[in-house]
C-alpha cells in the first residue's frame, strides 16, 4: 500500500485554495464531501507565497489549509512548491534563469524554469523541502510528498556547461577517453582542453531540437541533464526522508516524455506517479501502453495516477470534452494497469491565466449540478465502495516489451537512415498487436530481470549496452522467445558502430547478419512473403520504413521480400538457440501481420488471451491473494455483448453475480472478481 493511512483507492487531485478566499473554501469542503474526494494535492506552485523574500518564510495559509482539509477528512499530497521560482529569486540570483536551446538567457516567467545546476536554486529548493518536512512531519493529514512538478526541459547556461565538464570527467576520466568515445577526429573536433567542450545546442552542434553533428556529445548531454534534474529531486527527497522516513515521496512523471530517463528516476522514487492527458483521438492502446510503462518503471509496483482532466485540457489544439462515461472509463483503465489512485488536475477551475479553460471537478458555475461533477461524484462513490480490495494487486504478464530512453535518444539523434522511423511508434505497433488480443504486457527496461517472461520483444534495439546481448542469450538459451527488428544492434552506448556486421553483438543469438539498410519513401512498401504458414498467417504482408537486407547464418528463413533487388532474401528469421528461439523482423510490418505473428508466438508458449472480447473491449487483469480482478473496459460508444465464461463470478461495481453472455454498455466498465 502506498500509505495505509488511507487504505482505499485515493481519489482527489490538484487543489489551489490560495487562489480563492474563505467563502469558497467552505464550498470546497462541502463539495469534496459530495464527490467522495479524500486527497488534495496542494502547494504545487506556492513558492512565491511561502517565501516572499530571502529570509522570510510564511506558511500561515498552508497551516490553515492542512488543518481544514484534515478536519474534513481529506488527506494531503503535499508538494514542495519548487517547480516555479519566485520573482525576487530571479532578480537577485539571475543564475537561476535558464539559457534555452537557441542560447538565449531567459527572463522571469513560466514554470519548470530553474536551471538545475544553479546554486541558488538548489540551495533554496533544498531549504524549502527541509522546512516543509520539519513543519508538517507530524501532521495527521500528510499522506505523501510530491516533489516539485513535472521535471523537464534542458538548460544550456554556463553553469550547466561547467557541470557537464565535471560530469564528463567522472564518466570518462580523461579527455582522451572523451575524444575516443565521441570519435572526435571526425570533422577535426579533437578537444585539447576541457574548456573546449561547450554545450551542444543551436549555437554549436545541434539544430531543430534533435539533429546533431555529433551523436556522442548530444547523447551525453541528455544523460547529463536528466541526471542534473534528478540530483535536484534527490536533494529534496533526502531532506524529506530525513525527517519523515515513513512518508512516501514521489514526483509526477509524464509517460513517454522524451527528455528524462525515468528508469533512473524511478530508482529514487518510493512510488511512481504520472499525469495522463490523452487526446480524444489518442489510441486507447497507446494509453494502456503508457500505464504499463509507468508500472514497469518499478518492476510492477502499483503507481499513482496523479493527474488527469475530469473533462478537457486547455493546452491541446482542440480540447474536446471527455464524452459522458469516458472519464470513468479512463480512470478504470489506469487502475486496470496498476494504478492505486485516481486523481485530477484540478479540483476547482481557476479564474485567470492560462489554465482557466482547463476542466475541473468544480466548474466556474460553482455548484454541483453539472455533468462533470455528477460523473466525478459517482466515481467517488464507487471507489469508496471498492475499499482496499484492489490495492496492491499485481499484473502478471508473460510478455514483455523493452523500451529504453538512451536508445530513443540515440535513434532520434542518428543521422539516417530515415526520418520516418519513430521509436515509440514502433514500440506501440508491437504493443497494439498484443493489446488487440487481450494479451497482458509489461513494458520494461533493458536491465529488467527476464526470468519471469516467455516472450521478450525489443523493437529497434539500435543501441546495445554492455552486458545486454549476454542476458538475451541466457534468456533464449533457457527457452525464452526473443524478437527484435531492423536497425538493431548497430551501436554501443556512445553511438559508435559495432564492427563486423549488423546486428553486432546480437548477431550470435539471431543467427543472421545485415549487409545493407534500405529506407522506403512514404507510401512505398515491400512485402513479406511467408515461406511457410505461421499460425493463422500465410501469403504476403506489406512492410516499410526500413528494409534490412540480411543473410541467414544459422537462422531459418520464415519470410522473404517479394520485390526490388533484394527480392527473395530473408525478411523474417528464426534462430534456434539453446532451448529457445530468437526472431529477426527485418522491416516494419503492418498490424495484421504483427497480430498473427505475435499471437502465434504466444500460442506456442501457451500464452492465451485473458478473455476473448469484441473489438474495442479491453481486458486487463490484476491479481492479489489468489483472487483475480478482471477489468473489462468497453471503449466503444455502443453496448456490446461479452462472454465472461461459464463460472459464476462477482461484478464488483454492481455487486451482481454474472456468467456467460453479458451486455456491457457503451463506455461501460466491469470488474470481475474470481478465484485464480
Ligand atoms: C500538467 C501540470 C499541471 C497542469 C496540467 C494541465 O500535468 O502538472 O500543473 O498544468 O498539466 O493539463
Ligand atoms: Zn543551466
Amino acid at each position: 500500500m502506498i500509505n495505509d493511512k488511507l487504505p482505499k483507492m485515493w481519489y482527489g487531485g490538484d487543489y489551489n485554495p490560495e487562489q480563492w478566499d474563505e467563502k469558497v473554501w467552505e464550498e470546497d469542503d462541502r463539495m469534496f464531501k459530495l464527490a467522495g474526494i479524500d486527497v488534495a494535492t496542494i502547494n504545487v506552485f506556492s513558492w512565491a507565497l511561502n517565501q516572499p523574500d530571502e529570509n522570510t518564510y510564511d506558511f500561515a495559509w498552508l497551516d490553515e489549509t492542512m488543518d481544514r482539509l484534515d478536519r474534513n477528512g481529506v488527506k494531503v499530497c503535499l508538494a514542495t512548491s519548487t517547480a516555479a521560482h519566485p520573482a525576487w529569486m530571479a532578480r537577485k540570483y539571475p543564475d537561476i534563469l535558464r539559457v534555452d536551446y537557441d542560447g538565449r538567457k531567459r527572463k522571469f516567467g513560466g514554470r519548470h524554469n530553474s536551471c538545475p545546476n544553479s546554486e541558488a536554486y538548489r540551495k533554496y529548493a533544498h531549504i524549502m523541502a527541509g522546512k516543509l518536512a520539519e513543519r508538517y512531519k507530524d501532521h495527521p493529514a500528510l499522506l505523501i510528498w510530491h516533489v516539485s512538478n513535472e521535471y523537464g526541459g534542458y538548460c544550456y547556461c554556463d553553469n550547466c556547461a561547467a557541470a557537464f565538464r565535471t560530469w564528463l570527467q567522472e564518466r570518462y576520466g580523461t579527455l582522451d577517453a572523451v575524444n575516443k568515445a565521441w570519435n572526435t577526429r571526425f570533422w577535426g573536433h579533437t578537444f585539447y582542453d576541457w574548456e573546449d567542450i561547450v554545450v551542444p545546442n543551436a549555437l554549436s552542434e545541434e539544430w531543430g531540437g534533435n539533429r546533431t553533428n555529433f551523436q556522442g556529445i548530444s547523447l551525453d548531454y541528455r544523460r547529463f541533464q536528466s541526471d542534473s534534474l534528478l540530483e535536484c529531486y534527490k536533494l529534496e527527497h533526502d531532506e524529506l526522508k530525513k525527517r519523515t522516513p515513513d512518508i512516501p515521496v514521489t514526483t509526477n512523471l509524464m509517460g513517454f516524455y522524451p527528455e528524462l530517463n525515468y528508469f533512473d528516476w524511478a530508482k529514487e522514487m518510493d512510488v511512481v506517479s504520472w499525469d495522463n492527458y490523452p487526446s480524444l483521438d489518442t489510441p486507447v492502446s497507446y494509453t494502456s501502453m503508457t500505464h504499463d510503462l509507468m508500472r514497469g518503471l518499478k518492476s510492477g509496483q502499483p503507481f499513482m495516477l496523479m493527474e488527469q482532466t475530469p473533462s478537457q485540457q486547455n493546452w491541446q489544439a482542440y480540447n474536446a470534452l471527455k464524452r459522458p462515461g469516458v472519464m470513468r472509463l479512463w480512470s478504470y483503465q489506469a487502475v486496470a494497469h496498476g494504478a492505486d489512485t485516481v486523481m485530477f488536475f484540478q479540483l476547482r477551475r481557476s479564474i485567470g491565466a492560462c489554465e482557466k479553460y482547463h476542466g475541473a471537478v468544480i466548474e466556474h458555475v460553482g455548484h454541483e449540478n453539472t455533468r462533470v461533477f455528477r460523473e466525478c461524484a459517482e466515481l467517488g462513490r464507487e471507489l469508496q465502495e471498492l475499499g482496499d480490495r484492489i490495492l496492491d494487486s499485481r499484473v502478471h504478464a508473460k510478455v514483455a516489451i523493452m523500451y529504453d530512453w538512451e536508445n530513443r535518444w540515440a535513434l532520434e539523434l542518428s543521422s539516417g537512415p530515415s526520418v520516418a522511423l519513430n521509436y515509440v511508434d514502433e514500440i506501440h505497433k508491437y504493443y497494439d498487436a498484443l493489446y488487440q488480443q487481450n494479451i497482458g504486457v509489461d513494458v520494461i527496461s533493458v536491465e529488467e530481470d527476464l526470468s519471469s517472461y516467455d516472450l521478450v520483444i525489443a523493437p529497434v534495439m539500435y543501441m546495445v549496452k554492455p552486458g545486454f546481448s549476454k542476458r538475451v542469450e541466457e534468456f533464449v538459451a533457457r527457452g525464452g522467445k526473443f524478437v527484435t527488428t531492423f536497425f538493431s544492434g548497430i551501436v554501443n552506448e556512445n553511438d559508435i558502430v559495432t564492427l563486423g556486421g549488423y546486428p553486432g553483438e546480437l548477431r550470435n543469438v539471431l543467427g543472421i547478419w545485415a549487409e545493407e539498410i534500405d529506407a522506403l519513401y512514404p507510401g512505398q512498401f515491400n512485402e513479406m512473403v511467408l515461406t511457410q504458414d505461421l499460425g493463422e498467417l500465410h501469403g504476403g504482408y506489406p512492410c516499410g520504413i526500413l528494409c534490412d537486407v540480411i543473410h541467414a547464418e544459422t537462422a531459418e528463413v520464415l519470410a522473404e521480400y517479394s520485390s526490388d533487388f533484394y527480392k527473395g532474401t530473408p525478411v523474417l528469421t528464426r534462430n534456434q538457440f539453446g532451448e529457445g528461439q530468437a526472431y529477426y523482423v527485418a522491416s516494419s510490418p503492418d498490424s495484421e501481420f504483427l497480430k498473427g505473428f505475435l499471437g502465434h508466438l504466444c500460442a506456442e508458449k501457451g500464452i492465451t488471451p485473458i478473455l476473448e472480447t469484441p473489438a474495442g473491449v479491453e481486458v486487463s487483469e490484476r491479481v492479489k491473494n489468489d483472487i483475480s480482478y478482471l477489468f473489462v473496459l468497453n471503449h466503444n460508444a455502443d453496448e456490446v455483448i461479452v462472454h465472461v465464461g461459464d463460472e459464476s463470478q462477482t461484478e464488483l461495481l454492481t455487486g451482481q453475480k454474472i456468467s456467460g453472455e453479458v451486455t456491457i454498455s457503451g463506455h461501460g466498465v466491469m470488474i470481475l472478481e474470481r478465484a485464480v
